[in-house]
């Protein structure tokens, strides 16, 4: 087995605590990332799995084997940084044989071994160059090949494709995440990027300050937030201040202004009269015309091309509204009065 388990995993510099008590059970075969802004602590816990820096506390398994105290060679990984480290000096093919010939494999055996991952990572016919004669792109696929070919159990990526221009990040992250799924390895992958997280993850931990605030699939972190801060780092979120009236038919009635509505229903008991905060995506809200909903006036139209964007007032607050700019959908005017809508269940009540 190649499944990951961190239990309580502390990692304190001095005073400063860079992880706090990470508990996290990564699945064999999964693609898991870890998402979070800069510094909350995504790479040291990466690094804490591939043995690079040593945890205060807490243990790290990997498949039944506690592996807490080995060094990294001894723990059958590999990692991939956000730099691309090959040899300068060597040739593609030598870059991705190096780790075989520290491991003493045969001539024939190593030949085959870099042609088969030659062939896995698209470079075929690339096995003669240099590292100055490579794109950005395929200098990653190099390090990619070069670490397939010691067959790790699990596979660590931290920020491979922040080094890489907009385009190319696209391309290798529906690459990277077929190839995974392809070999079927565990893959632990760093990013602060939340849309490589939500096209590549089967499961995300979002981080904050060194804590992991959800772990879920990508639909779950999205469309079912636990907390204020993942809202709205994943994506536009609206936050509207409401106060809780109190539940009506397995959903939460809520209301601000003048406005009572339904949500999505709250977990546990939360006091009537607690102040709370309305989350809704932009895309999920529907503007119609006056009477259609709630009483909104249109403030700015923004215009990109496959969308409109509109920022609104309702009631005493504003709100941003996203719609796919189709042919047979209106658009409204900046001093227009609407109604806005959505549906109950696509809003969410976080109490503070
Ligand atoms: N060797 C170290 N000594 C002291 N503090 C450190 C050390 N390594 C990391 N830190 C601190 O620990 C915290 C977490 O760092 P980490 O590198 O894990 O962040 P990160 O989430 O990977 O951020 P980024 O997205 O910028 O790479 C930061 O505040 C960092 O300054
Ligand atoms: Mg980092």
């Amino acid at each position: 087995m190649s499944d990951i388990q961190l239990v309580n995993l502390v990692k304190s510099y001095g005073e400063m605590q860079a992880v706090k008590k990470i508990s996290l059970h990564i699945k064999e075969g999964e693609f898991f990332s870890l998402l979070g802004p800069s510094g909350c602590g995504k790479s040291t816990t990466l690094r804490m799995i591939a043995g690079f820096v040593m945890p205060s506390a807490g243990r790290i398994l990997i498949g039944s084997d506690e592996v807490t105290h080995l060094p990294p060679e001894k723990r059958d990984i590999g990692i991939v940084f956000q730099n691309y480290a090959i040899f300068p000096h060597m040739s593609v093919a030598e870059n991705i044989a190096f780790g075989l010939k520290l491991r003493k494999k045969s001539q024939a055996e190593i030949e085959i071994t870099v042609t088969s991952a030659l062939r896995q990572v698209g470079l075929v016919g690339y096995e003669d160059r240099y590292q100055r004669q490579l794109s950005g792109g395929e200098q990653q696929r190099v390090a990619l090949a070069r670490v397939l070919v010691t067959k790790p159990r699990i596979l660590l990526l931290d920020e491979p494709l922040s080094a890489l221009d907009k385009a190319l990040r696209e391309e290798m992250k529906y690459w990277i995440k077929e190839l995974q799924r392809t070999l079927g390895i565990t893959t632990v992958y760093v990013t602060h990027d939340q849309d490589e997280a939500l096209t590549m993850s089967d499961r995300i931990g979002v981080m904050q300050k060194g804590r992991l605030e959800q772990v879920g699939s990508p639909e779950d972190i999205y469309e079912r937030p636990e907390t204020l801060f993942v809202t709205t780092f994943i994506g536009h979120s609206n936050v509207i201040n409401v106060t809780v009236k109190g539940r009506d038919n397995g959903k939460t009635v809520v209301s601000f202004g003048a406005n009572t509505i339904l949500a999505r229903a709250l977990e546990g008991e939360v006091a009537p009269g607690s102040a709370a905060k309305l989350v809704v995506r932009p895309e999920n809200v529907v503007i119609g015309r006056t009477g259609e909903g709630l009483p909104a006036t249109v403030l700015t139209e923004n215009y990109q091309g496959a969308l409109v964007r509109y920022r609104l007032s309702l009631g005493e607050q504003e709100i941003v509204v996203e719609r796919q700019n189709q042919s047979n959908v209106s658009r409204f005017a900046p001093g227009e009065e609407v109604g806005v809508s959505w549906d109950p269940e696509r809003s969410e009540v976080l109490v503070a």
